[in-house]
């Protein structure tokens, strides 16, 4: 039975290597690495949980996977620092959506539904429903891979670590 499954894990793990291996080994996307997002999870990790989770939820509901997979891995293609005051221009919450549809529309050819994955993904904090379920499921992804980050991060810090300091005193 675990023999079954790890295959199965392999077997998904390949098809979604298909998907976006591709923008995975370029350099513009490997530099999301030098910035963090969330606590001390940088923008390449982000992008890459929020991509492969999308990827499963709409490969097992029959939906655009691979777009899902290539939207997802965009959708906080931004480029820049957002702790570092003077990285960016304006609210970083409101504004980073349409920088990384500019960024992927620049570096590379994506189609309508991955524009749209990458441009709705802040809803409803930016106005615009997605269009697509593919970009509704990924804005669901997103809003739970950064809380969970963020609590992990917090966990971390406040808890986990205090008490282990406490205990080696
Ligand atoms: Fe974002
Ligand atoms: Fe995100």
């Amino acid at each position: 039975m675990d023999l079954v499954k790890s295959i199965k894990n392999e077997e998904t793990l390949c098809l979604y290597n298909d998907c976006v291996g591709d923008l995975i080994k370029t350099e513009i996307v490997q530099s999301m690495d030098q910035y963090i997002q969330h606590g001390n999870i940088t923008c390449l990790d982000h992008c890459k949980n929020v991509s492969l989770k999308s990827f499963k939820i709409c490969k097992l509901l029959n939906l655009d996977y691979k777009s899902a997979a290539r939207g997802a891995l965009l959708h906080d293609f931004f480029l820049y620092d957002w702790h570092i005051p003077g990285s960016h221009v304006g609210l970083h919450g409101f504004r980073h959506s349409k920088i990384s549809l500019e960024n992927a529309e620049k570096h590379f050819n994506i189609n309508n539904k991955e524009k749209d994955i990458i441009s709705a993904h802040m809803w409803p904090l930016t106005l615009r429903p997605p269009k697509y379920k593919e970009s509704f499921v990924v804005t669901l992804v997103d809003k739970f891979c950064s809380s969970k980050e963020i609590v992990n991060h917090m966990y971390k810090r406040f808890i986990t670590v205090p008490f282990k300091t406490r205990k080696s005193k």
